[in-house]
């Protein structure tokens, strides 16, 4: 009953080793070399097993396998650990950190398939967990002020509900209650709504609740915009509120994507533990890149899983010597997930009349790059 395994191994021999075998014995391997590598692929390539070395340089497999399972998405994937110690606590730990079996190395072939067989059996007769269905959250977070985050926001949010996402639910939520632009670049009036929700008790906050003081745009997206009066002097919600708002809105609706703006305050950093993914907008400029790299490092320090961070780079205004994606690439250490090229016109007329881009002008180069960006978080 061959199936998809991901090999967890910082030793590229004893990779190799085990990947042949098992792929000899008609099993898809993927392979990764590290904790962060583990979780991203656990998520991206839906394996069936996870193997999963325990001494890895950086991230251990104990640490890997705990945030498997606090993971939905891989919580249910059965899990062997291969380890070098065999002491009795060791065990322990690993099943405590929610390993399925736990192998002391040197296995032999022979038994580490009859393992992987019989888990996979197991997991067959279970069938797919039953999970509460619930929707997709992303925040969408500048490196700096102005680089486009909220047009980021606001044109995936027309994107998914034209393309993937049609005839869903898709909530574009501002995470502050002032200097907010979201609802005058959807040409919508500025809303009250996020400042009586911030005078409210976040626990008794519903789904329904919230969404009374949602404005609906042309395109049908639900928008919860704050007020164009400075962050400050306008009531301002707590952590609580945040992470209440988006965790009510994500039992409900099908996408949430928040505007968090820049920066990481207490505001943000609630939003981080409870939204899926976070999309870090980036131009491609010395000091907004300086910027960027402070701000992914205080991302892994927050423990955001590379697994759940992403890299938009957005190029407002090209010069001669703008660095290229792959520049950015290799000195931020990120993949970039899609870049949106310069449309300063198309910006413009878009802001003057309070019409999305991917609206006005749908066969645009820039529209274009929006909407594989809608694809790629609806495929996730
Ligand atoms: N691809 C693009 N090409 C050219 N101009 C763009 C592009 N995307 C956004 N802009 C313009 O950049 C400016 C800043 O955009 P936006 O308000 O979305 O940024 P922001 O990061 O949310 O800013 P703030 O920090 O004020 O919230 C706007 O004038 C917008 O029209
Ligand atoms: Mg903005």
């Amino acid at each position: 009953m061959p199936g998809k395994i991901l090999i967890v191994e910082d030793d590229l021999e004893s990779l190799k080793l085990i990947g042949l075998m098992l792929q000899s014995r008609g099993y898809q391997i993927v392979a990764a070399q590290n904790g962060p590598q583990a979780l991203s692929k656990a998520v991206s390539e839906s394996p069936d097993l996870i193997l999963l070395d325990v001494m890895m340089p950086g991230m251990d497999g104990y640490e890997v396998a705990r945030r498997l399972r606090a993971d939905e998405r891989t919580a249910a994937v059965p899990i062997i650990m291969l380890t070098a110690r065999g002491q009795v606590t060791d065990k322990v730990a690993g099943f405590e950190a929610g390993a399925d079996e736990y192998l002391v190395k040197p296995v032999h072939p022979a038994e580490l398939v009859t393992r992987i067989e019989t888990l996979l059996a197991r997991s067959a007769r279970l069938g797919p967990p039953v999970r509460a269905p619930r929707g997709k959250s992303i925040g969408f977070l500048g490196c700096k002020g102005g680089v486009g985050t909220s047009t980021l926001a606001m044109n995936l949010s027309v994107a998914l509900i034209r393309g993937p996402a049609s005839g869903k639910r898709v909530v574009l939520l501002d995470a502050h209650t002032g200097s907010s632009s979201l609802a005058l670049q959807m040409g919508l009036r500025p809303q009250q709504g996020l400042q009586v929700l911030a005078g409210r008790d976040p626990q008794g906050l519903t789904a329904d609740t919230i969404l009374t003081y949602a404005d609906r745009h042309v395109s049908g997206v639900l928008v919860l915009g704050g007020l164009p009066e400075p962050r400050g002097t306008v009531q301002s919600f707590t952590p609580a509120h945040a992470e209440a708002i988006v965790r009510a809105l994500v039992g409900t609706v099908d996408y949430v994507l928040v505007d968090m703006g820049t920066g990481l305050d207490a505001v943000n950093q609630a939003l981080l533990r409870v939204l899926d993914y976070v999309m870090v907008v980036v131009e491609p400029h010395r000091v907004s890149l300086l910027l960027t790299q402070a701000l992914l490092a205080a991302l892994d320090a927050l423990e955001v899983g590379r697994h759940r961070q992403g890299v938009v780079l957005i190029n407002r205004a090209p010069t001669s010597t703008t660095p290229s994606k792959d520049t950015v690439e290799e000195f931020l250490q990120r993949e970039i997930v899609v870049v949106i090229p310069p449309a300063p016109e198309l910006a413009f007329q878009s802001a003057e009349q309070g019409t999305p881009m991917v609206i006005m002008q749908p066969e645009s180069l820039v529209a274009v790059q929006f909407h594989h960006l809608a694809q790629h978080i609806a495929s996730r």
